[in-house]
């Protein structure tokens, strides 16, 4: 189990990163691979947005972080690209992003 540190920062909207996990608080806590499934950019720089999806900081790909899936496809010019935003979403439905479960001991958040 690895310690992410007091609650206070951690706050609804922010992401962190923890070893592997990009760890984060849309409202509930989670903790998601930290590795986008598209070009592999780091979803612990990412944000969460107002469906409380984690958006990749490189192409705005959506994953929901309790299916592990990718619920919008890469945007910007991959978005143009027909079966792009198709093709991941698939893959990500076959190797979603894997899920730790996080707890709250004593006023810290942990992932395991
Ligand atoms: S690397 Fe994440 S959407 Fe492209």
């Amino acid at each position: 189990m690895s310690r992410i540190g007091p609650e206070e920062e951690l706050p609804p909207g922010t992401v962190t990163q923890a070893g592997s996990w990009a760890v984060g608080n849309n409202g509930e806590y989670f903790a998601v691979s930290h590795t986008c499934r598209h070009f592999g950019a780091n979803l612990a720089q990412g944000s969460i947005d107002a469906d409380g999806c984690l958006v990749c900081p490189w192409h705005g790909a959506k994953y929901d972080v309790k299916s592990g899936r990718m619920v919008l496809g890469p945007q910007g010019i991959f978005a143009k690209i027909p079966g792009v935003g198709l093709a991941f979403k698939t893959l990500t439905r076959i190797f979603p992003l894997q899920r730790g479960r996080v707890v709250v001991k004593n006023g810290d958040v942990w992932v395991e």
